[in-house]
């Protein structure tokens, strides 16, 4: 996510802001930009692609003198990445200066107030509308023009602030989104991470949820979102440069596996209003929906297998027919596309080669198209008809873990929003998968924290050859996402069956000892599963069950047992495939294996 730091003190503001995003690459961003206190006024520089970029144009920050300021990498959310976009963003007046990072997601209702108010706005982000607040509210105090704003925002956010009018402080405020502060040798910090300080100081403040601090060179203050003093305590940071860019993990994708409960809340809280599903951007009345007759999704790798998953989720809840396809096929397969058809790309990067083919394809052919894409502005983005983003943040390691939780969220909330216009859920029904949904971050989180007990199975699979992944229905989808992050990262050939199709022929491959990891959250599939595991286990193989609390009945027959909490049946595979991840990680880790970075692979594969 995008990257926040900020400086007060006896040094030149602008080398140190430059400084510490750098040490914020890594968090993932398409612009840049600084705002300094030159004496009289706030000056800001901006530009759109890589730091190098604004280092270049403000000559490392010698052209830019002042000894406070505030600076900025921004990963584009509402509006596409672009010098406008990219912050600090501005009062009319240019005398407050806000970087953020979050999502604001009153933002609308926000800006069209101000609006109202005669404000004028300069970008498409939700960002500016702090700038704008904040200049409504402030009548010389900024700690009560911040809680102000605090109490009329929705959202997350990490804020760091510049007030031409007070030169000697700067502020920082946040809530759901990082932000730390902290004491150099000769000025205060602000950063949303731990790497853009360590070069100057390792006792670190974690700013708590809705608390503000105020910044001067000498020292901080923190206060409650009342305004009143709160005491803080300086943590002691031990980590190496290298370890801190990962936030104390050992690898992106363990940090990646951990920010999934964030990322489904992120996904799903913006369209889950007044106990509906409120989904504006896919343009689409319930008139309309109700024409479509039938859905294809398209997509490559880990987001085909949300398609897979999505064909259960949306034909079993709204009654309507689903094809899924991987793009490299469907784009040279001559599809059959009516006009009342829908095409659904899911796609993190937004950049595959063929599931952007695939898209114009299908827009060749005049059908309506969705995009599910995590990165915006990215070229599916851009050619679909609609765009539902996923905001799991940019995801670092080759092998998805947290968009690829986004990606079923987001489908889940279009097949409820599809059965609501069909008529195929009772309000009491849509009410009931709301509250499950609300569930899974806690739900995930509570997985998570049974790595260990994953770990050490994991540890006693190391030098496995094969490993087999079975499930029926969504478990079957499961499964294939279990076997593809395997097999990416550990290099351990794997495979997923749907379990009834063992039979004609994988089980010749089954010999004593051999792994096989049965998905069996299905419970009116479940007898038809243990069926299987029986005649796995009766041929050697060793069976490790996933399935959901209460399923006891599955110890008779499999070998070891990973119990997932209880959801919707619609949704199991947001739990399930945290143990599968933990596992693939383990074994990876296990083998020695560059987890982030597996061989062959890419993260965006922009050719064919
Ligand atoms: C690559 C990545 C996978 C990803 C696939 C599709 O193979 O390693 O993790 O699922 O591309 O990428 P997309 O960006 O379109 O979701």
């Amino acid at each position: 996510m995008c990257g926040i730091v900020g400086y007060i003190g006896e040094s030149q503001a602008a080398p140190i802001l430059l400084d510490g995003l750098a040490k914020l690459e890594y968090r993932g961003y398409d612009s840049a930009g600084i705002a300094v206190y030159d004496g009289e006024d706030i000056r800001v520089q901006k530009a759109g692609g890589r730091l190098k970029v604004l280092s270049e144009l403000t000559h490392d920050g010698a052209t830019m003198p002042g000894q406070s300021g505030i600076g900025h990498t921004r990963w584009a959310t509402h509006g596409a990445p672009s010098d406008t976009n990219a912050h600090p963003h501005f009062n009319a007046a240019g005398t407050i200066a806000v970087v953020h990072n979050g999502i604001i997601e009153n933002y609308l209702k926000l800006r069209n107030y101000l609006k109202g108010k005669g404000y004028a706005f300069v970008s498409e982000t939700d960002t500016e509308v702090v700038a704008h607040l904040l200049d409504y509210y402030d009548k010389g105090d900024p700690i009560e023009a911040i809680t102000k704003v605090m109490h009329r925002v929705e959202g997350s956010y990490a804020l760091g602030i510049l007030f031409k009018e007070h030169p000697g402080e700067i502020y920082a405020v946040r809530k759901d989104s990082p932000l730390i502060v902290g004491h150099g040798k000769d000025g205060s910090l602000i950063a949303s991470d731990v790497p853009a300080v360590l070069r100057y100081t390792r006792n670190v403040y974690f700013i708590q949820n809705e608390e503000i601090a105020v910044l001067t060179k000498g020292e901080i203050a923190f206060y409650n979102v009342y305004g009143e003093p709160v005491e803080k305590e300086p943590t002691a940071i031990d980590w190496d440069i290298n370890a801190a860019e990962k936030g104390g993990y050992e690898h992106f994708m363990l940090k990646e596996m951990y920010e999934q409960p964030k990322t489904v809340r992120d996904t799903l809280s913006p369209r889950v209003k007044d106990g509906g599903i409120v989904i504006e951007e896919l343009g689409m009345t319930d008139e309309e929906i109700r024409a479509i007759r039938k859905i294809h999704i398209v997509a490559c790798g880990s987001a085909y297998h949300v398609g897979v998953t999505g064909k259960y989720v949306f034909e079993g809840m709204a009654r309507i027919p689903v094809e899924v396809d991987l793009a490299s096929e469907f784009r040279y397969r001559d599809p059959i596309l009516e006009q009342d058809e829908l095409v659904v790309v899911i796609s993190q990067s937004g950049e595959t080669a063929d599931s952007l083919a695939a898209l114009r394809e299908a827009k060749k052919r005049g059908v309506r198209t969705l995009g599910i894409v995590n990165v915006v502005g990215s070229s599916i983005a851009r050619e679909a008809d609609q765009v539902m983003y996923t905001w799991a943040g940019p995801e670092i390691a080759v092998a998805t873990t947290k968009a690829y939780s986004a990606q079923l969220i987001a489908e889940y909330l279009l097949s409820i929003k599809f059965a609501q216009a069909r008529g195929t859920v009772t309000e009491k029904e849509v009410a009931a998968y709301l509250k499950d949904l609300k569930r899974l971050p806690e739900q995930i989180e509570m997985l998570l924290g049974n790595k260990e007990r994953i770990q050490h199975f994991a540890n006693r699979y190391i030098a496995a050859k094969d490993v087999f992944f079975v499930g029926r229905g969504v478990d079957y989808a499961i499964s294939m996402e279990g076997s593809l992050k395997l097999k990416e990262i550990s290099y351990i050939h794997s495979e997923a069956y749907a379990a009834g199709e063992l039979k004609h022929g994988t089980i010749s491959l089954i010999e004593e000892g051999t792994l096989v990891a049965a998905v069996a959250t299905q419970e009116e599939l479940y007898k038809k599963t243990i069926s299987n595991i029986v005649e796995l286990s009766s041929r050697g193989a060793f069976v490790l069950a996933v399935t959901n609390d209460g399923n006891t009945e599955i110890e008779k027959a499999a070998d070891y047992v990973i119990y997932i909490p209880q959801t919707n049946r619609y949704f199991t595979n947001s739990l399930a495939i945290i143990p599968l991840q933990l596992f693939s990680y383990y074994v990876a880790v296990g083998k020695g294996c560059d987890v982030d970075k597996p061989r062959n692979l890419a993260k965006s594969v922009t050719v064919e």
